[in-house]
């Protein structure tokens, strides 16, 4: 099987100087990417700043022959995510690639979160992707090619308590994803979004020890690796990864039922009576775009 390369291609890996971030930096940078390692280099509730993070993962690239440079934005501005793609073009020319992976946590119960801590968690996760990823799709589109990975949690797709803050950011991603996908489809630009679970400073004092042993980020890489590359022709997907695990998930649309004929009122107790058909997920399927919903609308709108 051919090997997957990156010769000749940019990549923007935001977050890249620790956990999943630095395998995905040297694992392009050994296939031929050059990279720029951003990172902000804060603590893990996002607190503090250093350029360390990111240039011991510049370091580490260059003594293995790759080519990379570091940046240290905060990717929650739109100043940063301009100046991340200018050190992208400044140093190689261009951007091929964006890997949106920088992240914080914040932790509370609903009733306990403060504003700040929820807005500080939205402003890295899910505006974070807009200000680094906008200006590299004026690029993309430009150069008619892009591949980019947005990074969500199995805790916004499905729920976890204590994370209101992370689980909205995260499933935010999922529709800026789906927006981006669909301006992108004709300029070959490609996005997917992945909810990981590995070994990290965010995850390691919640996972039991031995798990965590077996959730090493470097299972992640690959997937990511394939869905940037020009093999890959997917888009607008999400896939769940873990320890080897590799699953596709999705918002899907269930075909339900039309109770009314668009001009009757409908009554509370029809919903009632009807409630199996309405919850039902059978023949339940995934939309290209919201347009595709009223297709099932069928007989009530023609
Ligand atoms: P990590 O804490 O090891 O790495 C995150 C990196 O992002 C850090 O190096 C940090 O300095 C950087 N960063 C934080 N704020 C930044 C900012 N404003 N600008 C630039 N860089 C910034 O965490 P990990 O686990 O590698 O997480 C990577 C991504 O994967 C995050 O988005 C996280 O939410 C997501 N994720 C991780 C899971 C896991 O099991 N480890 C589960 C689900 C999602």
């Amino acid at each position: 099987m051919a090997e997957i390369r990156f010769d000749n291609r940019v990549a923007i890996v935001t977050g890249a100087g620790a956990g999943l971030g630095r395998t995905y930096a040297l694992a392009l940078a050994q296939r031929g990417a050059k990279v720029v390692v951003n990172d902000l280099g804060g603590t893990r509730d996002g607190s503090g700043k250093s350029n360390s993070a990111a240039d011991n993962v510049v370091d580490e690239i260059k003594k293995s022959g790759g080519m990379a440079v570091a940046n240290y934005d905060s990717v929650a501005t739109i100043e940063g995510g301009e100046n991340i793609a200018k050190t992208a073009v400044d140093n190689f020319g261009k951007i091929d690639i964006v890997i949106n992976n920088a992240g914080i946590l914040r932790d509370k119960s609903l009733v306990k979160m403060t504003e700040a801590e929820w807005d500080l968690v939205l402003a890295v996760h899910l505006k974070g992707a807009y200000c680094v990823t906008q200006p590299a799709f004026k690029i993309m589109k430009d150069n008619g090619y892009g591949r980019i990975i947005n990074t969500a949690s199995g805790a916004g797709l499905y729920g976890n308590f204590g994370q209101s803050n992370y689980c909205s950011a995260k499933m935010g991603l999922v529709g800026l994803m789906n927006n981006i996908a669909i301006e992108g489809a004709k300029y070959n630009i490609k996005i997917n979004t992945i909810a990981p679970i590995a070994a990290s400073r965010l995850t390691e004092d919640i996972m039991p020890p031995d798990l965590f042993k077996k959730l090493k980020p470097e299972f992640i890489t690959p997937l990511v690796l394939y869905l940037v590359s020009e093999d890959n022709k997917d888009t607008k997907m999400i896939f769940n990864c873990a320890a080897g695990w590799f699953s596709r998930t999705e918002v899907v649309c269930a075909p339900g039922i039309c109770i009314g004929d668009g001009k009757r009122e409908i009554t509370a107790e029809e919903i009632k009576n009807n409630w199996d058909k309405i919850t039902s997920l059978d023949k339940a399927k995934s939309l290209g775009s919201v347009g595709e919903s009223f297709a099932f609308l069928g007989p009530l709108i023609s």
